[in-house]
């Protein structure tokens, strides 16, 4: 069974090895998977017993104080675990947890090639707002999604 959590230092080892296996650039290193886990959430999916359960996926969520969106700053599900509906997941504890904090919305970054993201977020209720240019590593465009789950002139 599949389960959804937060994330500790002890998963560090795993998190670096998953974020390796699904990403070929814009990696979050080691060091930085240790200073995000000091500032902010790390959901990790795990799959099967406690004693011996596997990392299948993990998304980190970065909230502002000045900001009444969450962002959702990663998202990567082991190759062997994917159409599992583990991002699908990951995706709902994100919302439930920004929804906790009283926020209205969450917002994230894609390429626009990633035709499994893409797809994954549309599914999900995201929609594009705009695109942030030179934004990858090798000088690709990013485009900007949103989800808004709460009446923004209610605040
Ligand atoms: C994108 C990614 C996170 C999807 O994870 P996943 O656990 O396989 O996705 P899910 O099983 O939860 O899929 C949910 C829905 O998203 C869509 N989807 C997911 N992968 C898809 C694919 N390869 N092609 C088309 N649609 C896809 C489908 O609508 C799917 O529902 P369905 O399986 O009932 O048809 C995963 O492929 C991954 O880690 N890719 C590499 C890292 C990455 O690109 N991260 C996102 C950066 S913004």
């Amino acid at each position: 069974m599949i389960v959804c959590l937060p994330a500790t230092v002890a998963d560090l080892p795993r998190l670096t090895a998953l974020e390796n296996a699904a990403f070929v650039t814009d990696r979050i290193r080691c060091r930085q998977f240790r200073y995000l886990l000091s500032k902010t959430l790390i959901v990790k999916a795990v799959d099967g017993e406690p004693d011996s359960e596997v990392l299948v996926g993990c998304l980190v969520l970065l909230f502002r104080r000045d900001s009444h969106h969450a962002r959702i700053y990663s998202l990567a599900v082991s190759p062997v675990a994917r159409r599992r509906g583990v991002a699908r997941r990951l995706l709902a504890y994100a919302e439930t947890e920004s929804r906790r904090r009283g926020l209205i919305g969450i917002v994230l970054e894609v390429r626009p090639d990633n035709e499994a993201a893409i797809a994954l977020y549309q599914a999900a209720g995201f929609r594009q707002i705009g695109h942030r240019l030179n934004y990858y590593e090798d000088g690709a465009a990013a485009v900007r999604l949103s989800k808004i789950f709460a009446d923004e002139s209610a605040r």
